[in-house]
This record gives structure tokens, sequence and C-alpha cells, in this order.
């Protein structure tokens, strides 16, 4: 089978979050057996320098697109650059709405910039003749419109990584969608007097999946709906939770290269102490104490990932003897009181602001549990790096991480710390039980259970290819 994903995001190129991580170990695991394709955009700072093949194509327009629209214009002058990575066909959109930026995302005029992508994106796919077209978030939402509009429409899938954005936007900004090349009846895109990208791309897709089983049940009633839940609730016999998987080859404490000693459940006691000491000493503070719990927490400081709330637990729970060591970037405010805290309680705290990849290996290796105090959780991936790196995730009990993280009375089940609700007496006491647990033979057993489990793509990758067949047969 022939498949085209399109996505704003991949790894190591594009990432920004999880949906890189997730396309690229999808994609890495299916190309073992399909043809596998995926279109970015080409942007000024990539992750890394493409492995280029030469060959380009140009975006596929309208033959009687006579207007020159400025759509059209900018589409004549871009075209797709081939790449190869890990068996996958990378297709590099290149343009100038794209090429000088040196992120993917928060500089305006998105609501333009993607729809432009995401008309290249079908074009591609007609170009390939791919046998499914898989669109990734509200970035590429468009692309499904077109399909379904085509008389060449191509089966469709709808991967949702997140209903908090929509690209939603006022509909004066949108009027060229109803211009050439796009020629798009805009009604399916309505929502509360906005032009909203995700809701057309729900409505127009052959399948719509999510990312856990999980948010999928959430996001079937409001709040978690962000107002779309009526749209989801249409589309339900359509509509699946697939369980997101992770890449051994990046994520294993045996083989990264990026952690200051690799382990397996073996050795894992003597290779987190290294890699505590190693941490400890590469953030300027080699004389925190190795004995005592080391609590990492990694992410976007957005409101989805809780942060509020696990200040509030860390300053009435101060007897604790946990550690903290923080990586994230976002909120200006949390930002700050997370400095503030790592300049005064030093031997407690430690906050570095910005992106670093490979600091977030050595926290997830160093640490003896992971904190995700999500508010809501599509999937989340820490929870399963966290797992495979025998490091206890404390997690809320929504989404994705309610069906990987399991506080179970049966020892033998048990994968983490799980609290509800979401507040912060609720986390403070999972808080209390780290400390016990950190201590306790049972510690161990927990450790194994982790270190276990299966989270890579291997079977899981079957469940899209039955989504790809149903709407393969939908068209039929
Ligand atoms: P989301 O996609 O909502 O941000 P996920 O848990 O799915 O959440 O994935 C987040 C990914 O981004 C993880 O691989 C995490 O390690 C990474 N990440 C988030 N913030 C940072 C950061 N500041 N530095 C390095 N990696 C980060
Ligand atoms: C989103 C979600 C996250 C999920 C990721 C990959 O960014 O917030 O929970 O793991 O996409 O699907």
């Amino acid at each position: 089978m022939k498949i085209l994903h399109a996505s704003a995001e991949y790894f190591p190129y594009t990432k920004m979050g999880g949906l890189a991580d997730m396309l690229a170990s999808l994609t890495k695991e299916q190309a073992k057996t399909e043809d596998v394709y995926v279109a970015l955009p080409l942007i000024g700072k990539l992750g890394k320098e493409p492995i280029w093949t030469g060959k380009e194509y140009k975006a596929l327009l309208p033959e009687d697109a006579k207007e020159e629209t400025m759509a059209v214009s900018l589409l004549t002058k871009a075209r797709f650059r081939e790449a190869d990575e890990s068996g996958v066909k990378l297709y590099f959109f290149d343009s100038e709405l794209f090429r000088n930026l040196e992120s993917i995302y928060g500089t305006g005029e998105e609501h333009y910039r993607f729809a432009i992508f995401s008309y290249a994106c079908y074009a591609l796919s007609q170009i390939l003749q791919v046998d499914a077209f898989h669109a990734h978030d509200w970035h590429t939402a468009l692309s499904l419109s077109l399909q379904k509009n085509s008389s060449h429409s191509i089966p469709s899938v709808f991967t949702i990584h997140n209903l908090a954005y929509q690209g939603d936007h006022p509909f004066w900004m949108t009027g060229f969608l109803k211009e050439d090349p796009f020629r798009l009846v805009t009604s399916p895109f309505d929502h509360n007097e906005k032009c909203n990208y995700m809701k057309a791309g729900i409505l127009s897709a052959g399948q719509i999946t999510t990312v856990s089983p999980g948010y999928r049940e959430e996001t079937l009633v409001e709040p978690n709906g962000f107002g779309l839940s009526y749209v989801l609730n249409k589309r339900k016999a359509n509509y699946t939770g697939i369980l997101n998987g992770i890449d051994p080859d990046e994520w294993s404490p045996k083989s990264d290269k990026r952690i200051f000693q690799t382990y397996t459940l073996e050795t894992w006691k003597e290779g987190k102490r290294k890699n505590k000491e190693g941490l400890y000493r590469e953030i300027g503070r080699p004389s925190l104490p190795l004995e005592t719990p080391l609590i990492g927490l990694i992410g976007r400081l957005t409101y989805q990932k809780g942060f509020p709330t696990f200040l509030q637990a860390f300053l009435e729970r101060r007897h604790l003897p946990h550690r903290y060591v923080v990586l994230g970037s976002g909120d200006i405010e949390t930002e700050k009181v997370f400095f503030h805290l790592s300049e005064t309680i030093p031997d407690v705290f430690y906050f570095y602001r910005g992106y670093n990849e490979s600091l977030a290996h050595k926290i997830e290796a160093a640490s003896d549990f992971f904190l995700m105090p999500s508010l809501f959780e599509p999937c989340g991936l820490n929870q399963m790096y966290s797992h495979v790196y025998g490091t206890i995730p404390i997690v809320s009990r929504v989404g994705g991480l309610r069906d990987t993280v399991e506080e179970s009375l049966e020892l033998k089940c048990k994968t983490g710390i799980v609290f509800e609700p979401n507040d912060a007496s609720s986390l403070g006491y999972a808080l209390e039980r780290a400390k016990d647990l950190f201590v306790s033979p049972e510690r161990d057993h927990v450790v194994e259970n982790m270190m276990n489990l299966d989270w890579t793509w291997n079977k899981r990758k079957l469940e899209y290819d039955r989504i790809y067949m149903k709407s393969i047969e939908r068209l039929q």
C-alpha cells in the first residue's frame, strides 16, 4: 500500500512536541512493509539536514486555474523536494511562506500558510497516486476537504492529536478558500462564527482517529471536545482511538547515546545512579544527594500540562525529600515562578528554560519518578518513555495517561502512580506515595513491570492498517 502522511511536525526536522515523535516512529514502522511518504514544510531552521535525493515535484494546479490569485502564484513558485529518512520518503514543501521561519508555529498568517501547504499536500497525493492519504491535526485538515470534493478523491484518514488547537479564524481572513485553487464551499468550516479547519477535517475525512481510546471517549463529551464534541458524535461510527507507540531506537536506556550510562532491567539501579550523578554535575548541582527521590518534569508550559497544580502541591508538601528537575518553556508567568524557585532553593529545584532534546533524555534516565499532572492528555509520550527507562510515572487520570499507567493494588500490574481528581491535594498525596514507594521493596517489582512493557508500534501499527482499509472500503 502507498500511504502519504501530511503533517506540520516530523522528528527530528520540525519537532515542537509529541506529534513529531509519533509520526516519525509510526512511519518508520510502516515503511518496513509499505511505501510511506510524508509531506512536511521546509522551514529555515530544521532539526537536521535532510538527505536529498534530488527529485522534485511541482504542486498540481487545476488546469483551468486562470485567475492569478496570490495562492496560485505562491503554489506556482513552490515545489516538493524529496529526501530519504529510514526508508520513508520525505517531501519537504519548499515555499517562500515557510523558508525563512525559525520555528514551525507561532508566527502570524498561520491560517494562510497552512492552507497553502494543505493544498500542496492534496496535490501531491494526486501526483503520487497513493492508496491512502493521512492528515494530522488542523494544519493539514483542509487537504481533507479538498480530497472530499475532488473527482479523484483518495481514501483519507484524519488523526486528531490535540483538540485544543483547531485552527479557527475569523471569516474575513479566510475568504481566499472560495477562490482558486481551493474552490471550497466553506459551510462545513462554520463554527462559533469562525472558520474552523479542524471541524472541516472531521467532517471531510473518510475515517477519523485520535491518539488513545481514553481521549476518544473524553472528546465525545464537553468540555473535552473543546466545542466540537457534537461534530465528533456525528462521525462516531468512523472515529477510533489508537494508542501511540514509541521508537525504541530513539528511546531505550540500553542504547541511548545521549545519557551518561546505558542500562538494562538487570542494571537499572547502578545505571540510574550514574545518570543522576551525571545530570547533577551537568546542571551545576553536584552536591545534590543521590539517595533522595528525583522527580523529572518535561513539557510545553501550557494550560494543558497542569503546572499550576504541581506548583501548589509542591509548596504544600515542602516537607517531602524530593528533588525536582524541570525542562520546558511557554507560559511566561510559570517560567518566572520556576526561575524563582531554581534561584531561591537550588538544593531542591532546578529549571532549564528552553527546548533541549539531549537534556530530555538525561532527565528520563536520571529521574526516579516522572510527573505529568496534565488537565487533559490526548496520549502523552513521556509516561511511556519513563516506563522504558524504569522511571515511575506519576500521572493524572486523563486521556492516554489513564490508558497506559496503572496504579493497581495487584503488584504485578502496577506501572505507576495515578491521581484523581486533578487537584493539588490528590497530587500531594501522590507525591507522598512516591516517597514511600521509593524505599519499598515494591519498587523493584514496579520497575520490572514497566521495563517489560512493549510500547513499540510493532502490533499497534496494524490498527492503522485496519483504518486505511475501512477508508478504502468506504470509497468503493
Ligand atoms: P505534547 O505533544 O502535548 O507536547 P507529548 O508527551 O506527546 O506531549 O510529547 C512531548 C514530546 O516533546 C516529548 O518527546 C518530550 O520529551 C518533548 N519535549 C517537550 N518539551 C521539551 C523541551 N523543552 N525540551 C525537549 N523535549 C521536550
Ligand atoms: C499532542 C498531544 C499529546 C500526544 C501528541 C502525539 O501534542 O498533546 O498528548 O501524545 O500529540 O500524538
